[in-house]
């Protein structure tokens, strides 16, 4: 890097920094932009090295060192000498500019005079060899006139190689980019305080949802944890089916926010449902109970009064199976058809005393729920689970994502979808589902059967879990080379403790 400045490199240096500008205001990592901001900087200005801090209260801390010499010469770590925060007082160079706003450009940081409030400190050079002497030292000042940070230019290198002091020109232009850095920065967090913002609202959100049922308590976390996890193996893949598949970091962040939100629709599911262990509801069979033992207090016939024991005994027995024994159909019929007669006036209270009246030991509802012969939903109530898909879709279809999450919502809402259309809601198939999709079914049914508290089912070991993935992929309902890929990788252990894992 030389200087020479005549009117067509000054032309081209305006021209540089309006494209230097706008280059800015397209970064969206704060690292990456401080880095450019100094690069930039030492290019315009030739110098040999630079360094940025932010203010943070009353402390500059230390962001960003860069000096070709000792790069090439010493390594680019013996640049940390450097790395440290200072205070914001007079004391150093970048606090004095932090403190006041002005800028310092100086010749040689040597020949400072005595009485001034900032001193150089040589330690760097002492350490390194280095010899530090030009300096540019220059506010990052905000269009408010807020200074967020503190950029020092080092060496500026003349045509034949010497240094030299940084000249007026250098000062216009570190000037004019710096408040453009200045408001950059800013922008730049407070992009990045909004994403913290909903990311903590989604995870906070999710979590508490999840934590309804201590069946599904922790599942959207592990589920993004898995998900991330085999997306990021699929990017390793250097051969093989995977090889082409690639996951770009906003892909990866609209996977791993889908992932989170993929049974954001539970919040419509009933408690009891989700929390559901028995055929009938807690309710329902609180209802049974009373129903027999009224009919049993007002009866004054031994046997009568034992029969309705055994049938809630029976009732109650039944209740807690998984499954439905061959004898019970018949016996619950029997049971629903039975009649309980209240007689007339029988209730204490206030008012008319009510009429005599029968009624049937089991409802229709009752009944149905009794006769589910596998697990414990009636029909009505997986469809009332299966509905939260669609309600995922429904609730994120609302919330404005921005473009790279755009597709946040239909991923989210088709995590039970099968590549051979027997999922739900839509019965998407293979060419309609996209990877992370696939991703997102693999990790939410691997989580489903290793989560150690659902109803009916103790957790699978790892080793089950896996088996079915494979029977499901086999069966073309998971995708086949994601699953394999889950296993050889051990993505599996991105959430499981080791030992689990070895199961
Ligand atoms: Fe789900
Ligand atoms: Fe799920």
């Amino acid at each position: 890097m030389t200087r020479n400045h005549t009117a067509e490199r000054v032309l081209l240096e305006k021209q540089k920094l309006i494209d230097i500008s706008i280059a800015l205001t397209s970064e969206t990592d704060l690292h990456r932009l401080l880095s450019r901001i100094i690069s930039e900087l030492r290019g315009l200005t030739s110098a040999q090295g630079g360094s940025l801090y932010l203010v943070a209260q009353d402390r500059l801390t230390f962001e960003v060192a860069q000096n070709e010499i000792i790069a090439q010469t010493l390594g680019s770590e013996l640049l940390c000498f450097r790395c440290h925060d200072l205070p914001v007082d007079d004391k150093s160079l970048a606090g004095y500019v932090a403190l006041t706003g002005q800028l310092l450009n100086i010749a040689d940081v040597y020949e400072l005079a005595a009485d001034l409030p900032y001193h150089f400190d040589p330690s760097f050079d002492r350490r390194t060899g280095y010899r530090t002497r030009s300096m540019l030292v220059a506010p990052l000042q905000d269009h408010q006139g807020e200074i967020v940070g503190v950029l020092q230019l080092i060496n500026a290198i003349g045509a034949d190689g010497e240094i030299l002091p940084f000249s007026r020109e250098d000062e216009t232009l570190v000037l004019a980019l710096a408040s453009q850095a200045a408001v950059a920065i800013n922008n730049v967090r407070l992009i990045s305080t909004i994403k913290n913002l909903f990311e903590s609202l989604v995870v906070y959100s999710v979590s508490a949802i999840d934590a309804r049922s201590p069946h599904t308590a922790g599942h959207s976390r592990r589920v993004a944890a898995y998900s991330l996890a085999l997306a990021q193996a699929v990017n390793g893949c250097q051969e093989g089916p995977l090889a082409g598949v690639a996951f770009s970091e906003p892909e990866l962040e609209e996977l791993r926010f889908s992932a989170w939100l993929h049974d954001i629709g539970k919040i419509g599911v009933r408690d009891a449902l989700l929390d559901k262990k028995t055929k009938l509801t807690e309710q329902q069979l609180e209802a049974i109970r009373w129903r027999i033992w009224l009919a049993h207090g007002q009866s004054h016939d031994p046997s009568e009064r034992q029969a309705l024991v055994e049938d809630l005994q029976f009732l109650q027995q039944i209740n807690a199976l998984p499954y439905l024994p061959p004898e019970a159909p018949a016996r619950l019929a029997r049971l629903a058809a039975k009649r309980l007669t209240r007689p007339a006036g029988d209730r204490s209270g206030e008012g008319s005393e009510p009429p005599a009246a029968d009624y049937p030991l089991l409802t229709a509802e009752e009944l149905a729920a009794l006769m589910v012969s596998h697990g414990n939903l009636t029909s009505q109530e997986y469809a009332e689970i299966q509905g939260h898909a669609l309600q995922t879709l429904h609730i994120l279809q609302k919330i404005p994502f921005s473009k790279p999450l755009a597709q946040v919502p239909r991923l989210a809402a088709c995590h039970h979808e099968r590549l051979d259309g027997t999922g739900y809601p839509f019965h998407l198939t293979a060419a309609e589902l996209p990877y992370q999709a696939r991703i997102l079914a693999i990790a939410d049914v691997f989580d489903a059967l290793t989560a150690s508290d659902r109803p009916y089912r103790l957790g699978a070991s790892c080793a089950q879990a896996l088996h079915v993935l494979q029977q499901e992929a086999a069966k073309g309902r998971l995708d086949r080379d994601l699953v394999e890929l889950f296993i050889a990788r051990r993505v599996y252990e991105a959430v499981l403790a080791p030992t689990d894992a070895a199961d």
